[in-house]
């Protein structure tokens, strides 16, 4: 691929998605134009080039973005996030109402489906929480999977006990292993680009953004940061990937210790900017 349709394409992806591929990442922008060229039947990355230039129908555009996105996902990734998240849950904030969350970039739903087992089993123990889940992502062929609530050997044994597994699962006998009803009926999935306004969503108790801002600019993570303050209830939390941080990003937030982890808390004075 010559540097003017690297250019192009990472130019391309940015203004879309807020996906920033660097020079670092040429060959992996490569790969992925690959992909999508087979996808489309075309012949090869320049055959893309070509028609992205002469304006492509949405359906592949959003063949494009699909593959140019990272999907890597699990269920409870980084656990001790989980365990903060149902200190949270534990806290004052999951008294009296039920609890909105937003999974900002779902992928696959395992952080949604996690956070709905989380909420089982509270309701278990006997805690009077209650919760509802948006999980949205700007890919659709992941979207369209994590709607089914289906997963693969591979992916359940990614981040669940064997107890859960069969506490939460069933297997259908062709080796998918399906969420129970109660799990996924909390959780709702729908079409969001994070570089889009969020004011249509509502407003959350708690936004988990994680493992997707590390692929954007410092000029794109704030302006999401701070759109996501504007719908976060008071006293709201945002929680990021556990090598992520707001430093330097956002005045809106207060950070704060949950167990061990760092957690965003919505400033009382976030400024009132246009979500
Ligand atoms: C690496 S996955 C992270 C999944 C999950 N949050 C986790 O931590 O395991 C990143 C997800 O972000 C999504 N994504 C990337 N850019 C996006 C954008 N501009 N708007 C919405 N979703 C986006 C990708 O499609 C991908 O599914």
């Amino acid at each position: 691929m010559n540097v003017e349709i690297f250019n192009y394409f990472s130019k391309f992806i940015e203004k879309e998605l807020g996906i920033v591929y660097s020079d670092f990442n040429q060959f992996q922008l490569q790969a992925r134009l690959e992909e999508v060229a087979k996808s489309l039947s075309l012949p090869s990355i320049e055959a893309v080039y070509e028609e992205v230039r002469r304006g492509m129908l949405e359906s592949r555009k959003q063949v494009l973005l699909d593959i140019a996105t990272n999907n890597e996902t699990s269920f409870f990734r980084d656990k001790s996030v989980f365990d903060a998240i149902q200190a949270i849950l534990l806290s004052d904030l999951g008294k009296n109402h039920k609890v909105k969350i937003w999974s900002a970039a779902s992928s696959y739903g395992q952080e949604a489906y996690s956070v709905s087992m989380i909420l089982s089993e509270l309701t278990a123990q006997g805690h009077a929480v209650n919760g509802q889940i948006l999980a949205t992502d700007i890919a659709e062929r992941v979207l369209a999977r994590a709607k089914t609530g289906r997963f693969t050997q591979l992916e359940v044994q990614r981040g669940l006990s064997a107890p859960f597994m069969l506490k939460y699962f069933s297997t259908d006998g062709e080796g998918w292993w399906k969420i129970n009803a109660t799990e996924k009926q909390r959780v709702s999935f729908a079409k969001q680009n994070l570089r889009q306004s969020f004011v249509s969503l509502g407003t959350f108790d708690i936004i988990l953004c994680r493992n997707v801002l590390i692929y954007q600019s410092v000029e794109g993570k704030k302006d999401v940061v701070d759109r996501m303050a504007q719908i976060l209830n008071p006293g709201g939390y945002l929680i990021l990937g556990s090598g992520e941080s707001l430093l330097g990003l956002s005045q809106n937030f207060e950070s704060k210790k949950v167990n061990n982890v760092i957690v965003y808390q919505k400033a009382a004075l976030a400024s009132k900017l246009v979500a």
